[in-house]
């Protein structure tokens, strides 16, 4: 409880105009890789990534996230069964036509192999609510909101420190609160394949809508 001074650090515009366009730039080279290679890095890179995400925002400083880093290459394999299992599903009887033709043009199908390449995976778990220490229910806001933002500046972190992501939802998720052993009131949010891209790892050719598009100014 109580008020403490804001630490701010004011810059020129100039810094400001060249912070922003540095960091664009960086940005702009993001991709999502599907393609990754086995080699190992250290597990701190991953938590101070992880350290960044929950500096973010969210509804009444609740905080409604969980991050599990996974290494282990069994439960990797579990998770990469179950994933394909759904996935099957989704790509044979679940997913409508309009949305198998938007998938078309990124070649992805059933099969989740970099779920076993890639070094680590990150599941991030939404908290519905809380649980008090008399085993209450406190509620959480914003939840959706919330959890977005910090996965945002997960993605955002890890790609700043040279590694690329694969932002993965295998629909439905159930199956990652049993095998990584979560309680109730989490579920499952993103799961997120870490680690460097294979040699030869391509991307499909897409495009941002511009600009002024996404963006106006009154
Ligand atoms: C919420 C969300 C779910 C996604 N789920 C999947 C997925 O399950 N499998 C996949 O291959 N890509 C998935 N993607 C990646 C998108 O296809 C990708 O971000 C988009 O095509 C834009 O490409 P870019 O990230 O390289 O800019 C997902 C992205 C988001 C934001």
């Amino acid at each position: 409880m109580g008020f403490e001074k804001l630490r701010f650090h004011k810059l020129t515009n100039n810094e400001m105009f060249k912070k922003s366009k540095e960091f664009l730039q960086t940005m702009e080279r993001r991709r999502t890789v599907r393609d990754f290679s086995n080699n190992d890095l250290p597990v701190e890179i991953i938590k101070n990534c992880i350290k960044t995400a929950v500096t973010a925002p969210s509804g009444a400083n609740k905080q409604p996230w969980h991050f599990v880093i996974i290494k282990d290459p069994k439960i990797k394999s579990k998770i990469r069964k179950a994933a394909e299992k759904e996935e099957k599903e989704f790509y044979s009887h679940r997913a409508t036509k309009e949305w198998l033709e938007d998938l078309n043009q990124f070649g992805t199908n059933w099969e989740k192999e970099f779920i076993d390449v890639a070094p680590y995976i990150i599941v991030v778990f939404k908290k519905k609510y809380d649980v008090g220490e008399a085993g209450e229910q406190r509620k959480n806001y914003y939840v959706n909101e919330s959890v977005g933002i910090a996965s945002g500046l997960l993605l955002t972190a890890l790609h700043n420190a040279g590694l690329a992501t694969l932002t993965h939802t295998p629909s439905p998720m159930g199956f990652l609160s049993k095998i990584l052993n979560r309680p109730k009131n989490e579920t499952p949010y993103l799961l997120i394949p870490v680690g460097y891209p294979g040699l030869d790892a391509k991307v499909p050719i897409i495009s941002k809508k511009t600009f002024n598009e996404v963006c106006n100014t009154v």
